[in-house]
């Protein structure tokens, strides 16, 4: 028999507390709550100084000035979360939580964004490892009843969610006998794990520091954290353009032929991504050109520039004893290497200054616009281990779950922000607090149906997430896998090993061609997208619990086979029914990418409210399930009042977007509006206002435009008032 343990939770406010648990054995309760801002406070536990945070590696500091504005929320809690520090270093956090209550996010899990009744390792890993290891395991989670924790301290974390029953808890369910005599009732289905009311979380450091955030909603929330972590990171316009990576043994010319036969076939690209053989040396890495295939870097790069189309070098930050600086970084390196190379420490100053002035000098004062920070990642085969010490005297873990983060921030940080440049670069792991970093994650593993619940999964905990493009075994799987990728924070082929470029399977060209377009002609919805992370918080493609909370997941015990083999407890584990194969694009554009077994024919929910085809302005439904099976299109459904602006005409790159005009579509009936954000789309003068605000508003019929902030502009007018209602 089945039993439904968690339903559909509508909620306005967080309503904790409704248990009240006496204070575990051994446990101190944790009331020392300081309110940093509305919605948010912090406690430390033990001596947190002494540990690395995220927070102190974020990109910008908190965004005070927004989270101020904000409304108060509730306290969650009513002093029940405890902590102890046991006798074998272990520090333990109970943080109460009901049994019914849905638990989202812990980072990148391409598994299903539901974390209810699982207990993950968040480790840096590669994903393959799975059981929480993945590239971004951010230690973050939020609850259907409506509050976020964040355990800010960079140790690997081993998180119980309602598993592990403690004796002196107030409300464990009652046992059930499994093999009751026949004279007796059953008392219900006899269950494998029963369910716990609490998040535990352990882990071996000297304290750690833990923030709750609350809020009105779910989506809230996380925009509180994403605010509290710096805000989001804000793409140069380019970043948002068409990138493709070229095989890894290309040389200039190669690669410059393969920027021409893009505009042969009419294809959009801004960024050309160089792979490992562009260095002197890779695996360990120099960082340095290779002058057998890029004989003239400098004339390389500004050629490409010329064409509009940016670099993106590939490195992994591990370096050989050829490479320059190798000497300088020796003594600030790690005891033991990878893939030979040195590890350099990046907590000291003396080794970033070498490695960002070799940066600046070889790269960035040629033009070369952002990078990929590969194998970041990886376990213990591959990176240093646990034992391993470093010369700032971080311990070897905590440099484990910050490596990515600590690259991503010097580049940020100490190359990019210094020259008033953006980046928008692509990094393999990434971590707590890292909402203002220019990096996408990506990964080695090509799950196509993975890759789309990544885009959910990455918008709970403040990170980007890109379901690249490699290759595909029929045109309907390129096509949809291109599909999917245009509604991503970077939209890319990495064709490093196949060789593949975008019209390789001419049977679905044209589409492929189209869905690019579209991307393209959407540029100044997407930036105003990304700007609302930026100076909001609000993460810019959404899990679809974000938007419509009645689509919080439920979850149902799975009834199985007795098996003395292979199920002695006869445990058929959880079927989670969650929506994680659709997501929101920007404030009004629900997106369902065609994938594997969907290819041709897939379901689509859509959340209350009417909603309406991007296509076509038709009315679709409200609150209900449909389905679509038109794969030659993304299936695209926009809600009802939304303006969307796009470009008059598709570009083949960002630069053709200057003064384009636009064209405003309004959907559905309701009057609507939408502030359109531009700025000089390079540099970070917008921090000190330079950008513009217009106001695009839609009612009866009728579009105005109304100018609100006045600054540096990178569309043209509108030219177009399009009422897409039916
Ligand atoms: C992999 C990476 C690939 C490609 C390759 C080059 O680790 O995930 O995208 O860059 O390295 O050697």
């Amino acid at each position: 028999m089945k039993r439904l343990l968690v339903s559909a939770i509508s909620l306005t406010m967080p309503t904790i507390a409704a248990i009240s648990n006496p204070t575990p054995a051994g446990m101190n309760p944790i009331d020392a709550w300081e309110k940093l801002a509305p919605g948010v406070w912090r406690t430390k536990i033990g001596h947190s100084e002494k540990e690395l945070s995220y927070t102190s590696l974020a990109a910008r500091p908190p965004r005070f000035e927004a989270l101020n504005a904000l409304p108060e929320a509730p306290f969650p809690f009513q002093g029940e979360p405890v902590s102890s520090l046991q006798n074998d270093g272990l520090v333990l956090v109970r943080i109460p939580c009901e049994e019914d209550e849905s638990i989202y996010g812990f980072g990148l899990q391409l598994d299903g964004i539901n974390k209810s009744r699982r207990v993950l390792d968040l480790n840096v890993d590669h994903w393959s490892r799975g059981g929480g290891r993945t590239h971004a395991p951010v230690p973050f989670y939020i609850s259907s009843k409506g509050y976020g924790v964040f355990f800010n301290t960079a140790r690997f974390i081993k998180v119980h969610a309602q598993v592990g029953n403690r004796k002196d808890s107030s409300n464990n369910p009652a046992p059930v006998d499994r093999n009751p005599p026949p004279q007796e009732p059953a008392a219900g289905p006899w269950m494998a794990q029963p369910p716990a009311n609490a998040i535990e979380a352990n882990l071996r450091a000297q304290g750690l520091e833990v923030i709750v955030f609350s809020g009105e909603n779910l989506q809230d929330i996380v925009s509180r954290y994403n605010l509290f972590c710096g805000g989001g990171a804000m793409p140069p316009l380019w970043g948002l353009g068409f990138w493709h990576r070229v095989p890894a043994s290309f040389d200039a010319a190669e690669s410059t032929k393969e920027v021409e036969e893009f505009a042969k076939h009419d294809m959009p690209l801004d960024v050309l991504g160089l792979e490992p053989g562009w260095m002197t040396r890779s695996y360990p890495c120099t960082f340095e050109w290779q002058k057998h295939r890029f004989p003239d870097p400098a004339g390389f790069t500004q050629a490409m520039l010329n064409r509009g189309v940016r670099l993106n070098l590939w490195e992994n930050p591990y370096i050989s004893p050829d490479a320059k600086i190798h000497k300088a970084l020796e003594p600030l390196s790690g005891s033991h290497m990878v893939w030979l190379g040195i590890v350099p420490d990046l907590v000291l100053p003396e080794a970033r200054q070498i490695l960002t002035d070799q940066h600046r000098e070889d790269h960035l004062a040629i033009g070369v616009s952002g990078y990929k920070i590969d194998e970041v990642d990886g376990y213990d085969h591959w990176l240093w281990p646990e034992h391993a010490v470093f010369p700032s005297g971080t311990s070897a873990e905590s440099m484990r779950q910050t490596y990515g983060l600590l690259w991503q921030q010097m580049l940020q940080n100490d190359l990019y922000r210094p020259a008033n440049t953006r980046t928008w670069s692509l990094v393999r792991s990434s971590n707590g607090a890292a909402a203002g970093m220019p990096f996408t994650l990506y990964s080695d593993s090509y799950d196509h149906a993975e890759y789309i619940t990544g885009l959910s999964a990455a918008s709970l905990g403040g990170i980007l997430w890109t379901p690249e493009v490699r290759s595909a075994e029929t045109p309907a799987e390129w096509l949809s896998r291109l599909q999917t990728v245009c509604f991503s924070p970077v939209a890319m082929l990495n064709a490093w090993a196949s060789a593949t470029k975008p019209w390789d399977f001419p049977e679905v060209t044209d589409q492929v061609r189209e869905v690019i377009h579209l991307r393209m002609r959407l540029l100044p919805y997407l930036y105003t997208t990304f700007a609302d992370y930026n100076r909001k918080g609000i993460p810019p493609i959404r899990a679809m619990i974000l938007e419509d909370e009645s689509m919080i997941s439920t979850i149902e015990e799975k009834s199985a086979e007795l098996d003395d083999v292979n199920n002695p407890y006869a445990d058929g584990g959880m079927l989670i029914l969650e929506q994680n194969d659709q997501f929101m694009f920007g404030p009004s554009i629900l997106v369902a990418p065609y994938y594997g077994s969907h290819s041709k024919k897939r379901s689509v929910r859509l959340p209350k409210g009417d909603w309406f085809d991007f296509y076509t302005g038709e009315f679709v439904g409200n609150g209900t399930t449909i389905e679509v099976s038109s794969p030659e299109r993304t299936p695209l459904f926009v809600k009802d009042g939304a303006v969307i602006p796009l470009l008059s005409k598709a570009i083949n790159n960002t630069r053709e977007a200057k003064d384009q005009t636009l064209e405003v579509r309004h959907y559905g009936k309701a009057p609507g509006s939408f502030e359109l954000y531009e700025d000089d789309g390079l540099t970070f003068d917008h921090e000190n206002g330079a950008f513009s605000l217009r106001n695009l508003a839609f009612e009866d019929g009728k579009g105005t435009e109304t100018e609100i902030n006045k600054g540096p502009r990178l569309f043209g007018e509108v030219a177009n008032w399009i009422s897409m209602g039916k």
